[in-house]
């Protein structure tokens, strides 16, 4: 049964009512941007691919940080994306980057003072924080999700036993329970849904992934997965590879502003669970981002990798065109 009061303002009293109305604006302290420089002209150009994925090599991006660039990315401000798992390794980059690029985000937590951490104080107008355990569907009241526009959802728990699986938060219950019952309380005005995923999810039985799924973790992501398929909600799902870069601890915002996928930021997407490899969080985060606003991702399902070499950054016509290229292999 839903409970009447599931979330939990981050600073100040918040309800999705008083979401839209004019609030104290506080500074988005320790927020630098993040400038996309191209040391010659760039022309969005996929210049190969292989068997097991598309892969962008563009050569001249480079990220980094400029306190002098505030000018927000042209992303569309209408939306309100619910992130749910905020602030672990690949939802603090997503919601860093939401941030960035002036977008609502509205997150759903266990502990809300995490988001408080991580991401700083932040005005109602640009980050909500909800207090709700993914396993509880009580916890998923319908406010939640009320005036959501879209969806990232990369919950997750470890593989193997470990102090996270405290309390039950098993794979069993976070990557099947927890999913199931999110899906099962959103609502279909959601216009796009991201599930982050796993690569392997379609050979748990098969070595070396049975390994990897000793405790069901492959088997529990696959099951959400075909939940998600036969729900009717409009979806892409996002299967990393061993993931790298993160979680960041030192709860700073800018530290997540800045963080870069080092020289392996070249990306390779692929169809079919085919890819083995590892994939930044970084990247995986932009590709969730990505997603949302390419219509041909809507009911597909993507592994994604990292690699060295430049990769796409935050443009939004190259991640396209490797998104494209990957259904053609
Ligand atoms: N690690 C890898 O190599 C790898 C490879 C492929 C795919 N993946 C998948 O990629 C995704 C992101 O991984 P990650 O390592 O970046 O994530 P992560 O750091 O493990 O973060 C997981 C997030 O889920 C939240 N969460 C856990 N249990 C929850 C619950 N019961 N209710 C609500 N929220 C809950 C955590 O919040 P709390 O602070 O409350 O725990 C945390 O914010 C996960 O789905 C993961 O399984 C990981």
């Amino acid at each position: 049964m839903a409970s009447p009061f599931a979330h939990i303002p981050l600073r100040t009293h918040c309800s999705p009512q008083n979401f839209s109305q004019p609030l104290r604006r506080i500074p988005l302290l320790f927020l630098p941007s993040i400038s996309i420089s191209h040391s010659k002209n760039v022309s969005a150009k996929l210049v190969s691919s292989n068997r097991e994925g598309a892969r962008d090599t563009i050569e001249e991006q480079t990220i980094e940080s400029s306190s002098s660039d505030s000018t927000p990315s042209p992303t569309s401000s209408s939306k309100l994306v619910l992130v749910v798992g905020g602030t672990g390794g690949v939802g603090q980059l997503v919601v860093a980057s939401l941030l960035k690029r002036n977008v609502k985000s509205r997150l759903l937590l266990r502990d809300p003072e995490k988001a408080k951490s991580l991401f700083g104080e932040q005005d109602e107008e640009t980050m909500q924080v909800f207090k709700g355990d993914t396993r509880k569907q009580e916890d998923l009241d319908p406010s939640i999700f009320e005036g959501v526009t879209h969806v990232i959802c990369c919950t997750g728990t470890t593989a193997f036993p470990s102090k996270r699986w405290d309390g039950d938060n098993t794979p069993e219950r976070v990557d099947w329970d927890g999913a199931k019952n999110l899906l099962s309380a959103m609502p279909s005005s959601v216009k796009r849904l991201v599930l982050v995923s796993s690569i392997g999810v379609t050979k748990f039985n098969e070595l070396p992934w049975s390994v990897m799924n000793l405790f069901g973790v492959l088997k529990y992501k696959k099951m959400a997965e075909d939940f998600l398929r036969s729900s009717g909600l409009p979806f892409t799902i996002i299967r990393p590879g061993r993931l790298t870069d993160g979680p960041y601890t030192s709860y700073d915002l800018n530290t997540l502003i800045k963080a870069t996928a080092g020289q392996r930021r070249a990306v390779l997407i692929g169809q079919g669970d085919k890819l083995v490899g590892e994939a930044s969080r970084i990247v995986v985060a932009e590709a969730c981002i990505q997603a949302l606003d390419i219509e041909f991702t809507e009911g597909k399902v993507y592994e994604i990798n990292s690699v060295e070499g430049e990769g796409p950054g935050t443009d939004a016509a190259r991640w396209q065109e490797l998104f494209k290229a990957a259904e053609y292999q």
